[in-house]
C-alpha cells in the first residue's frame, strides 16, 4: 500500500456500480473505527483499523468522519465576468426570465464570455476549481453555454480539456449550445438551431470536446419540441443527452428528458406526477439543485416524492454566475435536508455515488470500495449528520484525488 488511512471515527459511503434508488438511496455502509488502504491511485482496503495492517505514508484520521470525493454533476464553470449588478434589479421585482428577456442574464455572460480569450478563461475556472476541491468535490461536470457561436463554444470546451489535464478536480465535459438564443438570432431562431445541427455539434464532435449534450427546455429559451431535435442531432454525434426542465415554468420538460432517454434532467422545481413516473419509468436520474431555488426564490423541487417513486436523486451547485453563484456543494448538501427533507444518508448518497451516476460514472467513482479510485474527504466532523447541520463554514479538512493527498487550509 502507498497509503493507509487510520483511525477514521467513521467511514460513511454507499456501494455499487449503479444508481441508488428509492429505499436504497438512504441504505449507505457505515464503518465504525475504519481504515481505507490506497495502492496507484485505488482503493485496495476498506474495513476496521487493525494494528497488523501496514502502509508507506500512514494518515492518523484522529476519529474524524470520512466520505467518498464529492461529485457535482452540474456545473457551469467557465464563463466571463459576474452578474452581481442583476441583484439590485432581482431585489426590485424583476424575475430571472425578464431580464434574460431584455437581453441581460445568460446573455450578459455571453458578451463578456466572447470578450475572454481562452488564457483568460482558462486562468479565472482554474482558480474557481481549486476553491471547489478545496470544498470536498472530487469530480465535477462542467457545460458550455456561453459562447452561442461555433467559436465561442468550442473555446470554451476547450478550457474544460485543459483544465481537465492540468487541474487535480476531474471533469466530465458537456456541450449546452442550446443555453440561450443569442441576441443575433432573436429573430431567427430556427437558424440557430440549424447552426448547432449542422455546425457547432460537428465541430465539438470531431475534436472531441464533449461527452454530453444538454438543452435549456424552458419559455424564453427552448421549447421541448426544439430541444428533441438538438438532443436528437446530439446523440446521433455520439452525445449523451442532458436536459435542464421545468425550472421555470412547467413545459412538459421531464416527459421530453424521459423520451429523449436522457441520462439525467437538472432542476425539476416545477415536474409533477406525471413528469416524476416519466422519470422514473426511464431510469433518468435526477439533478436537482436546490442552492438555486434559493438563490431564486422559487420553490423546491418534489425530492421525497421522486425517492419514493424509484427516481435516484442527485444533488448539484448548478455553479453558474446568474443562478448560483455558489461553488461549495456543502451548501446544496444542507438544503437537501432542510428544505427537501432528505436524510443525511440519502444526500450523501446524492451527491457521491448518485452525482456519478448522472455522469455515467460510477464504475469508478462515487463511492469509497476496493478497486474504486482513491477519492475521499476527510471532514473535521464527528458523524454523518454533522455535515448536514454546520452549514456556512468549511468543514472539510483533507481530500484525496486518486490517491493524492491535498491539504486543505483550516481557515479556507
Ligand atoms: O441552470 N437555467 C439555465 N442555466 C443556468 C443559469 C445560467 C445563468 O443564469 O447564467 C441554470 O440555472
Ligand atoms: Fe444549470
Amino acid at each position: 500500500m502507498d497509503l493507509l488511512l487510520r483511525n477514521i471515527g467513521l467511514l460513511a459511503t454507499p456501494t455499487g456500480n449503479t444508481a441508488r434508488k428509492g429505499d436504497s438511496q438512504g441504505q449507505v455502509t457505515l464503518i465504525e473505527n475504519a481504515a481505507v488502504g490506497i495502492e496507484n491511485g485505488t482503493f485496495v482496503y476498506v474495513g476496521s483499523s487493525d494494528e497488523s495492517l501496514k502502509g508507506g505514508k500512514v494518515i492518523d484520521c484522529e476519529c474524524r468522519l470520512v466520505t467518498p470525493g464529492l461529485v457535482d454533476a452540474h456545473t457551469h464553470l467557465v464563463f466571463g465576468g459576474w452578474r452581481q449588478k442583476e441583484t439590485a434589479r432581482k431585489l426590485a421585482g424583476e424575475s430571472y426570465l425578464d431580464i434574460l428577456k431584455s437581453g441581460g442574464g445568460i446573455l450578459d455572460t455571453v458578451r463578456h464570455t466572447r470578450a475572454a480569450t481562452e488564457a483568460e478563461l482558462y486562468e479565472k475556472s482554474a482558480a474557481l476549481l481549486d476553491i471547489m476541491l478545496a470544498h470536498g468535490t472530487t469530480t465535477a461536470e462542467c457545460k458550455s453555454g456561453y459562447g452561442l457561436n461555433v467559436e465561442d463554444e468550442l473555446k470554451q470546451l476547450r478550457v474544460i480539456k485543459k483544465l481537465n489535464k492540468t487541474g487535480k478536480v476531474e471533469l466530465a465535459p458537456t456541450f449546452m449550445g442550446a443555453h440561450a438564443i443569442p441576441s443575433e438570432f432573436t429573430d431567427n431562431r430556427d437558424a440557430y438551431i440549424d447552426l448547432i445541427c449542422d455546425e457547432t455539434l460537428p465541430a465539438v464532435q470531431s475534436e472531441g470536446l464533449a461527452d454530453f449534450c444538454d438543452v435549456f427546455c424552458e419559455t424564453a429559451a427552448f421549447t421541448p419540441e426544439e430541444s428533441r431535435r438538438v438532443l436528437g442531432k446530439a446523440v446521433e454525434y455520439g452525445l449523451i443527452p442532458k436536459a435542464h426542465v421545468d425550472e421555470i415554468d412547467p413545459i412538459g420538460g421531464a416527459e421530453m428528458a424521459a423520451e429523449m432517454g436522457c441520462i439525467s434532467a437538472e432542476h425539476l422545481i416545477r415536474t409533477g406526477g406525471a413528469g416524476i413516473r416519466a422519470l422514473e419509468k426511464r431510469g433518468v436520474v435526477a439533478c436537482l439543485l436546490p442552492a438555486t431555488s434559493f438563490c431564486l426564490g422559487k420553490g423546491y423541487a418534489r425530492a421525497r416524492d421522486m425517492i419514493e417513486a424509484g427516481v435516484a436523486v442527485a444533488i448539484c451547485t448548478d455553479f453558474n454566475p446568474g443562478s448560483s453563484p455558489n461553488l461549495n456543494l456543502q451548501f446544496p448538501m444542507y438544503l437537501a435536508g432542510l428544505k427537501y427533507r432528505l436524510t443525511p444518508a440519502e444526500a450523501l448518497t446524492a451527491v457521491t455515488l448518485n452525482g456519478a451516476a448522472a455522469i455515467g460514472r460510477c464504475n469508478r467513482a462515487g463511492s469509497i470500495e476496493v478497486g474504486k479510485q482513491a477519492d475521499l474527504v476527510i471532514w473535521d466532523a464527528p458523524d454523518l449528520d454533522y455535515i448536514f447541520y454546520r452549514y456556512g463554514t468549511n468543514l472539510v479538512r483533507r481530500v484525496i484525488k486518486k490517491g493524492e493527498v491535498i491539504e486543505i487550509n483550516k481557515y479556507v
